[in-house]
């Protein structure tokens, strides 16, 4: 596995093989990111190239968020990643990726970055697009992985693809949880020992609401109400609990593939997490 640190040294290692897998990441790598990388091998095939990125992305963090103390774990991470099959790590440095300030961005639509983790991050989202498309263009991928840990993320950069016509399959891997059920982040790093205890609370929260709208229960107002009102009665601080539309994070309609979504904050650390229903 080669780690690259240039545009133009991974230009070279590119060469010759555009049958490319990219799962871009920001590095501090846990089986989510794995998962993921052994997906890409599985895509392109023991002749294809997969290519993982490592990069934390200012441009996606708010100045009061945890830009500076995201745990930055690079020896580790290139380790994981060759026992996972991966070929070539691309870890830039901040000055290689944005050697001038960044001022094209791309502004995702606001129906769909704009609620949900894009009303609690604004700006988030044109940082994520800004930098997945430029990350795009250098690496040039047939194929690009990402979680459904981020749901809404996911939905935002297909919808890019799409708009933008960009020649690259998106494919969508499952989020891989702890054996408790806890969902794999890299911000877990954060927690004690007891806030990664009651960390489960999230998506059991989750859970809950989705068996009582299978029960019949069909006042969502109420029902996310209520989840929020159960994550702060234990110490949490949440940012939204949502029933919403798989297909575009609409209002939910009955008989249609549904989504619950959190994000919240146990201490100093806000997780996410989401459950298909
Ligand atoms: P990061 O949080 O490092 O995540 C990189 C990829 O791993 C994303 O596609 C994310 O959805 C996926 N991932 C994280 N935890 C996961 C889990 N438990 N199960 C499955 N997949 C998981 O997301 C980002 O970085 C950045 O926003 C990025 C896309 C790299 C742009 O900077």
């Amino acid at each position: 596995m080669q780690i690259i640190h240039t545009i133009s040294e991974l230009r070279l290692a590119l060469a010759g093989n555009s049958n490319r897998a990219f799962v871009p990441t920001m590095g501090s790598l846990h089986e989510g990111h794995l998962a993921l990388v052994r997906q890409g091998r599985t895509a392109v095939g023991e002749s294809g190239l997969v290519v993982a990125s490592i990069f934390v992305n200012r441009l996606q963090f708010a100045p009061h968020e945890d830009f500076d103390r995201y745990p930055r774990t690079l020896e580790r991470d290139a380790a994981l990643l060759a026992g996972a099959g991966c070929d070539i790590v691309f870890a830039p440095a901040e000055g290689e990726l944005y050697p001038e300030t960044q001022g094209y961005k791309i502004h995702p639509p606001s129906a769909l970055s704009d609620i949900l983790e894009g009303h609690f991050r604004p700006g988030f989202f044109i940082g994520v697009c800004t930098v997945v498309a430029k990350l795009f263009n250098i690496v040039q991928p047939s194929i690009a992985l990402f979680g459904k840990k981020d749901y809404q993320q996911l939905m935002v950069l297909r919808r890019m693809v799409a708009q933008m016509a960009l020649p690259i399959e998106i494919i969508a891997g499952e989020t891989q949880r702890s054996a408790e059920g806890l969902a794999l982040s890299s911000r877990n790093a954060y927690l004690s020992e007891a806030e990664r205890a009651e960390a489960l609370r999230l998506s059991q929260t989750l859970r809950a609401l989705i068996a009582r709208w299978q029960a019949g229960e069909r006042d969502v107002a109420k029902l996310e109400a209520e989840a929020i009102h159960h994550l702060r009665s234990h110490g949490w601080q949440p940012d939204y609990v949502s029933l919403r539309l798989q297909h575009d994070l609409g209002a939910p309609v009955e008989g249609q593939p549904l989504v619950a979504l959190a994000a919240a904050k146990l201490g100093a650390t806000r997780l996410i997490d989401n459950l298909e229903a």
